[in-house]
């Protein structure tokens, strides 16, 4: 890769070919964040483990086993919504647009927008913002794929990333967010985040948010906890990252996989339980962890929402609903806005 330095972004800048170029903060940013961070987590009576976390390599690769598992239902059925949005999307955006997301996961979701893109430019940008390198795997294949396309990555954090689109220049951007990565949020932090969103977009500027829905119980916990234990895995590779990253010393063996629907909450809550009286040092977030039998440690949290409740989310941080689309059984939503 030849590598130049961007001054005022403080970002490094990759340029791979004509075709695909990366921006990546300094490592030692990063590192440090997560350092501090688990430190700051784990280092209290209610201990938890930020979600954002589990998306290394492996984390990642996980989570694609998740997202085609037949009890995890939100993708298939995100997937036939998007498949619905071929000849309806293309009444709100022109070929001056350009296309952000925030995550890369997907590469069959990308695509379904991706698609739309094509076939109304004569070249189209995309602009992935994913914290985890996995964005360079499938950044190369989809230009394997597409003549048209340019790829700029940009690998950091999504305020990372929507910072440096602001200041980026002046085009017109389709913002998208789907999977109900938003769901992962607390509601403080997504009310914060919509708002940051909403002052990073230009008016003409749209935003295109995947949300999950509220519905049966049984059918929400087993999308979270499959009889193949992929979620389980996905939940323990946090410590194997902590581990490898900040020097832990992690027993794997000594957790199991906890997840239950709150419904007054309206969210999954996942856990890793300590199997046994233990002790943990994370070197580099200096720390000795004292956990206790059946005590839990927090990781994530994904909400769901009534279509009012969605309406009135966007609606209080500064958005104009332009469309939303549902599937037959109003499992997930899609929504489009623009800013007020
Ligand atoms: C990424 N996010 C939307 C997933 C979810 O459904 O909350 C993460 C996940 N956790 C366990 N399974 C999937």
């Amino acid at each position: 890769m030849n590598e130049t330095i961007q001054k005022n972004l403080n970002y490094k800048k990759y340029v791979v070919d004509s075709k695909l170029q990366y921006f990546k903060p300094h490592a030692s940013k990063i590192e440090k964040t997560f350092a501090e961070e688990i430190s700051f987590s784990l280092n209290r009576d209610s201990k938890f483990i930020m979600p954002k976390f589990f998306y290394d390599k492996k984390g990642s690769d996980l989570f694609e086993k998740i997202c085609s598992l037949p009890e995890y239902y939100p993708t298939r059925t995100e997937i036939d919504i998007l498949k619905k949005l071929q000849t309806e999307l293309p009444s709100f955006i022109d070929d001056t647009f350009r296309l952000v997301e925030l995550g890369s996961g997907s590469s069959i979701k990308t695509r379904l927008i991706l698609d739309i893109f094509i076939n109304l430019q004569k070249s189209t940008e995309y602009f992935p913002i994913d914290i985890s390198e996995i964005l360079t795997e499938s950044s190369e294949q989809l230009l394997l794929d597409y003549d048209s396309l340019h790829i700029t990555g940009i690998i950091d954090t999504y305020e990372g990333g929507l910072e440096f689109i602001k200041n980026y220049d002046d085009k017109k951007n389709l913002i998208i967010f789907l999977g109900s990565s938003f769901g992962n949020f607390s509601p403080s932090d997504g009310k914060n985040f919509l708002q940051k969103i909403n002052s990073t977009m230009k008016s003409g500027d749209l935003f295109l948010i995947g949300l999950d829905l509220v519905k049966d119980s049984k059918i929400l916990e087993s999308a979270y906890d499959d009889t193949q234990g992929v979620t389980a895995q996905f939940n323990l590779n946090v410590l194997s990252r902590i581990n490898d990253e900040l020097d832990a010393d992690f027993d794997l063996n000594n957790f199991s996989h906890h997840s239950i629907y709150n419904k007054e909450d309206q969210r999954i809550e996942m856990y890793l339980k300590s199997l046994v009286n233990q002790s943990v040092i994370i070197s580099k977030s200096n720390l000795s962890l004292n956990l206790e039998k059946n005590e839990l440690i927090h990781t994530e949290h994904s909400h769901k929402y009534t279509l009012d409740q969605i309406r009135t989310l966007l609606e209080n941080t500064g958005f104009k609903i332009n469309h939303t689309w549902l599937d037959d059984n109003t499992h997930f939503s899609l929504t489009l806005v623009s800013k007020n």
